[in-house]
Order: structure tokens, then sequence, then C-alpha cells
């Protein structure tokens, strides 16, 4: 047996050096329920899931049924040629494809050529981008992960083999108006710039399924604290101890929630490079800081990039784990070698995660080539200056994570890189760019990368436009505003000032609902913000259905097979359909099934396209039939750990309702050995005055934060 491995692995290097591992169809092994991997030539030592440190959580995937591979494995081919790979997945035809990470433009993938690249997003939907994660999902319900930490190119559905089963006839462009200059292609094939490399396909049946069996062999997705899912508010750089003191007391008169207020470059002695210790003129005494934020129930989180200033207490001791190339002077640890990763987390711990810092943003780990370290720099531990980009982020992601869970605390940060595996990190990536719409178009496509994405609020031109950012924000993973530059505050606007103070309470309200959805996305995989593709009506075979409709005569139709890139689902039951400046009224795609307006429980349609004005005061919400949507009194803090809170409970629709309800501590990592409780909700009847409805008990010795509860019926029919 030794023997055979022995020979096996010969001729695998003997054809990797000579440049030749013929096209052959992959031999798939089931490694999880629906989750095939298979290996191709000799992969690199890095990968993408072994730098996030995937744990797959077997227990969710076999809670889903599995059954069969679901691609045609004849059709999938890999070949290793003079060093690189070569790897090609079967299209049929209409197959729509979705993901190649945190795309801001576009939603459907077929047809583009992308080079997958961290970097900071650059205004094309090119591969390059914060997060380009390379996963893909079909309407057709698979999906295929490529675990490599190198530049993938990606031709997904743009090139033509001559074998191709389906190759498009040859057409004369002098005489034939037919004549495509793109004609059809039968498959996404992939560039490896390696020798070898892992890949994976994950089971649908459906497309929602396949990003759930990704997000749960990735270790299942993160589960925020519940003060995470509050508000923050981010500080002008140059803020002192004593002026976030008075914001956080500001915010308290004026009645503005506010759980974490994050500080910017000036809490640190230098930045750009970073001393990563506090400024002592700012923050003389950041103990005592710290505590008497906490004592007004405010958390904070820190600013930094990666990059060490000489004057930082960490800097001789990280020197020698430190690539040959700097950033703005600072150096850069190459945290793929453990000494380097815990200098660096020491650096962090003492006098910051010890005092009671809450988490951080890490800034700068994704780049602009301009100032990042370049690809001919080198690392100590071997690895290329690529591979240490791909999977910066995630490095620091993981390792932060782990200096939290060391002291049962939840973190919720913010990070500007992130890759393939990333989906259990507490972390919600942000940038620069300031696209209302495409904020929202990349919240969509957050949710078939497994990364976290938040259209943060800076500043704005008007009050319109202020509110309308706001209210989307509010829908989002975490509600922010980010003044570093700006020193906007949610009041900034008079005009606005109660709608923002509305909207910002409804964030409070929710928390309940979104702690759940989240819970899910870490049990279950369901992303809490996806886009509708991931949701019934929207796969292979309802799509055929309507296309054999008349387009012109069904608009339904029509939405439902072009892409649908602003509007997308808050959990199971919440329908978002953000406003953008100059908008009065927008059209609003209703999928199969009744759907009620949020804040009236009026009917709304079905399985339709509908138009609403709903003014400047309100961001379009709907409930599908049925949605149970437990919320809490409106409050300026999430509850603390153990503190039990009220219930009310709102009923859309008219049909039977059912909802599971997620409790734990909220804080710790105790809901990790099972200290936490699901809490069945059903309604049988909406009826008035004559209600079915139930709340099961918490489990005896489970977490159990429900106070009182009551019962909102919303829909009057
Ligand atoms: C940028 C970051 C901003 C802000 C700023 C501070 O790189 O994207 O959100 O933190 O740095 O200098």
């Amino acid at each position: 047996m030794k023997k055979l491995t022995l020979l096996i692995l010969l001729t695998l290097i003997i054809n990797g050096l000579s440049g030749g591992l013929a096209a052959r169809n992959p031999s798939w092994q089931e490694v999880a329920p629906g989750v095939w991997k298979s290996v191709i030539g000799i992969p690199d030592k890095l990968d993408l899931f072994n730098s996030a440190d995937i744990k797959p959580y077997i227990d969710g995937l076999k809670k889903m049924k599995s059954g069969k591979f679901p691609l045609p494995e004849d059709q999938i081919s890999a070949e290793v040629t003079e060093g690189k790979t070569f790897l090609r997945f079967p299209l049929v035809k209409n197959e729509e494809i979705f993901g190649f990470g945190l795309n801001f433009k576009t939603v459907q993938q077929r047809g583009k050529i992308l080079q997958l690249h961290v970097d900071h997003y650059g205004g094309s939907d090119n591969g390059r981008t914060h997060a380009p994660v390379p996963f893909y999902v079909s309407d057709q319900g698979y999906g295929v992960f490529i675990n490599s930490s190198r530049y993938l190119t990606v031709y997904a559905g743009t090139a033509v083999r001559k074998e191709s089963k389906e190759a498009p006839l040859p057409l004369d462009r002098n005489t034939d108006k037919n004549w495509n200059s793109q004609p059809y292609s039968d498959a996404v094939e992939i560039l490896v710039p390696t020798t070898g490399v892992e890949i994976y396909v994950f089971e649908g049946p459906t497309t929602l399924d396949a990003v759930r069996r990704y997000n749960l062999y990735s270790g299942g997705g993160c589960l925020p604290p519940r003060w995470g899912l509050g508000f923050t508010q981010r500080v002008p750089a140059l803020f002192t101890a004593a002026e976030v003191e008075q914001e956080a007391r500001s915010f308290r008169e004026k009645g503005f929630p506010l759980d974490f207020i994050g500080l910017e470059p000036g809490w640190q002695s230098k930045s750009y490079p970073c001393t990563i210790e506090w400024d002592k003129t700012r923050f003389p005494d950041p103990a005592g800081f710290v505590r008497t934020m906490k004592e007004s129930k405010i958390r904070l989180n820190l600013w930094t990039n990666p990059y060490l200033s000489t004057e930082s207490p960490a800097f001789e001791r990280i020197l020698k784990y430190t690539g040959s190339h700097t950033v703005w002077g600072g150096v850069v640890p190459d945290l793929t070698i453990p000494q380097a990763q815990n200098i660096f987390l020491n650096q962090l711990d003492s006098n910051q995660v010890n005092i009671g810092i809450s988490g951080y943003k890490i800034d700068e780990c994704d780049g602009y080539d301009n100032w990042l370290w370049p690809d001919v720099a080198q690392f100590p531990s071997g690895n290329s200056a690529e591979q240490i980009r791909q999977t910066y982020g995630l490095l620091l992601q993981k390792m932060t994570t782990d200096l939290f869970r060391r002291k049962n605390s939840r973190t919720y940060g913010l990070i500007r890189a992130s890759n393939g595996g990333g989906s259990s990190f507490p972390y919600v990536i942000y940038n620069d760019y300031y696209s209302h719409q495409d904020f929202i178009t990349a919240l969509i496509n957050s949710g078939f990368a497994g990364v976290l994405w938040t259209p943060e609020v800076r500043s704005s031109n008007t009050g319109e436009e202020w509110l309308r950012r706001i209210q989307t924000v509010c829908f989002s993973p975490m509600a922010m505003i980010n003044a570093w530059s700006s020193g906007t505050k949610p009041w900034s606007f008079p005009e606005v000032e109660k709608e923002v103070k509305e909207y910002t309470l409804l964030r409070m309200q929710l928390i309940p609902y979104l702690y759940t959805e989240f819970a899910r996305y870490h049990f279950e995989g369901t992303p809490p913000f996806r886009g509708m593709n991931l949701e019934n009506g929207f796969d292979a075979g309802a799509k055929t259905e309507l296309r054999n409709d008349n387009l012109n005569e069904n608009p339904y139709a029509e939405a439902i097979l072009n892409e649908i890139k602003d509007q997308y689902m808050t959990g199971e039951y919440l329908l978002v359909a953000p406003m953008f400046t100059g908008q009065t009224s927008r059209n609003i795609v209703l999928p199969k099934g009744r759907w009620y307006d949020f804040y009236t429980g009026k009917y709304a349609g079905d399985g339709e396209v509908i138009n609403v004005t709903p003014g400047l005061g309100k961001i379009p919400v709907f409930v599908k039939d049925g949605g149970i949507i437990p919320m809490m009194p409106a409050r300026l803090q999430a509850p603390a750990k153990g503190e039990k809170f009220d219930l009310e409970i709102r009923y859309y629709g008219s049909k039977p309702g059912s909802y599971k309800l997620y409790d734990d501590d909220g804080e710790t990592f105790d809901y990790e050995k099972g200290s936490f409780s699901w809490r069945e909700i059903s309604v049988l009847s909406n009826k008035k005055g004559n209600p079915s409805v139930t709340l099961s008990k918490a489990e005896k010795g489970k977490p159990d934060n429900i106070g009182n509860v009551t019962w909102k019926f919303m829909t009057a029919e």
C-alpha cells in the first residue's frame, strides 16, 4: 500500500516537474454530507481553508439530506501542465452562476473573465475585490470552491473548446446578422498558476442549500454578540478620551441608540505605520477611559492596520518575522508564522483587549498595489507575496477571533479583506467606495460568498441622502456611521433627525429577529442577508417556466430572469427594497406567495412587480405570508448578558406561521458547548380576539432571557 502511494506520488512529481498531468476527470471523495473533494496535482501547502483553519460543522451538514454528486463527473476535467493547473466545469444552456466574491455591480457572473485578487475595490467587477472568494453557485443547485491561495483567472462561461458539445456554429460576419463576438460557451474554466489544487463541490438541491453547505463546511456562519447588532458610531480620527465620552453622552441625551464606538487612527501614538499603543496625550488613562465607557454601557472598537512602526513596542521582537518590503515605512508581519502571530496578538492584548476593548477594525489588509507589498516581496515563511496577500485578511480574522475566544468573550469587528473559508469570523467588510446602489449589490453578493458587508454611512450632500443611507444600513450586518473624517452624527441633518432616530430605534427593536437569523447562519449556514436569487422561485425549473411566458406581457417573468440587484432578504421573512437619492417611487419584485407591508400589515402583492411611492420617511419592507417577527421594545443598548427583555411578536398574513427563536447569553462562547435554546413560536389563526399562539418554554437549564410577551396581529383581514 505504502509502495503504491509512493509510486503515485513519484508519478505526480515527475509529471508536475516535466509539466504534464494529462487532462482527466478528477475522482471525488465525499468528505462531509453533500461535500465532495478532489486533489489535483501537488497543491500549495498554504491554502484558504487552512489559513482560515476551518473546522467543518459536521452536525449541521448531517441535518441536510445528501444524495448524489450534483454534476456530470465526466464533464469536469483537470490538467497540470508546465507548473499550472487548468480546471473545467460544465454549464448547461441558460444556467446562471453567482458568487466569485464581493462584487459591487453585478450579481450574475456568467460571461465574466475575472482575476480573483485581494484588493481594494476599484470600481469594476474584474475579480479584484476585498473578498475574491473562489466559490460560485449555480441556479441548477450546486456550488464549486477552489481552495487556492493564488490569483486565479476565471473564465466564467466565455471560452469555447473544440470538443464542446454545444459549440456554436461559426457564422460569417460579412453576411450574417446573427454573428456574435461572444459566442455561447458551455464551461467555467479556471487557471490556477501552480502545480495543483484542492477543489470542492457542494450539493444543493437548491442554490441556497449549496451556499449553506459551503458555510457549514467553513465552520458555520459567525454569531456576533447581541451588542454587535446594535448601533455603532466611529468618531473623528483625532478625538480625545474626553471627546469620546462627550459623544456617548450626546447620544444618550438625544435618545439615539449606541452600543459601541469606534476609535480611528488617533488613539494610537503614531499611525501609518502603526505603533498599536495608546497616545498618551489624547488618552492619558486608557484603562480608566475604557472603564468609564463600560459603566455607561458603551464598548470600544479600535482601528489599526497591521504595518508596524519602528516605535511600536512589538517592533524589535517581530522584526525577524517580517517580509522584505515595508508599507508606509512599517514592517509587514508574516502572519503565517506562529511567532509573528503571537507577538502581534500580545500587542493587542496588553493594554487593549485585557482592559476591555471589544474588537478591532483591521484596515488596509486588502491593499492598493501602489502602497502594499509587491508580488516580488519575500517572506521568511517561504510563502509567496501573492499567497500572503490572498490570505492576510483570513489570518488576521482567525488570530483575533481566537484571542477573544480565549477570554470567552465574543467580538464583532471590521475587516477590509477576507477570502474563502472565512464564514465563521465575526467580521464585517467595509471600504472607501461610496456608491449607495453598489453598496446594496455588494450586500447581495456577500450572501453568496460567506462574508458580511456593511453599507456604512459617512457623509451626505442632503438630508434625503443621509436618511436613505441610514435606512439601509439599519438593515445590514452592522448599523454604522463612520465619521472618521466627516464628524457627522445621526442628527447632523435636522430635517430628517426624527426619521433617522426612528430607524436606528427600529434596528434595536429588530435585534431578537436579527440575532436569531445570525444563529441560523451559524447552525444552518443560511446567510442572514442575501439576494433574491437564493429565494424560492428563482431556481432553474421555475425560470424555464417563466421563459415560456410571453415576456412582454409579464413584467414579473422579465424581472425574475433579469438580475435583481437593488432588493434583498433580511432573514427568513423580510424583503428590503432600498430607496436611493432622487427616487420617489420604485419597482419591487415580490416572489410568488403573498407579501405584506411591514409597517401596516396590508396585503401588497403575490408573484408580481409592484410600484411603490413610500415617501422619504420609509424604506419599503415586506413580509412573507405567515411571517413572524420577534421584536423588542425600542432601547438604547442591546440587552446585556443575562438581562431579560420583553418581546413583541408580530405576525403577518393569514398562513399558519412558525418560527424558531434563538436565545443564549449573547456574549460568551458558551453556546459552542450547548448553552443555547431554540424556542418554537407558532401562530394558527390571525383572527383578532381568537388567536392560537404559542411560545414554547426554554429547556430546563438553558438560557432564558425572554420576559413578557405580547402578540401583534399586523394583518387585519
Ligand atoms: C481608511 C478606512 C477608513 C478610515 C481611514 C482612517 O483606510 O477605510 O474607514 O478608517 O482609513 O485613516
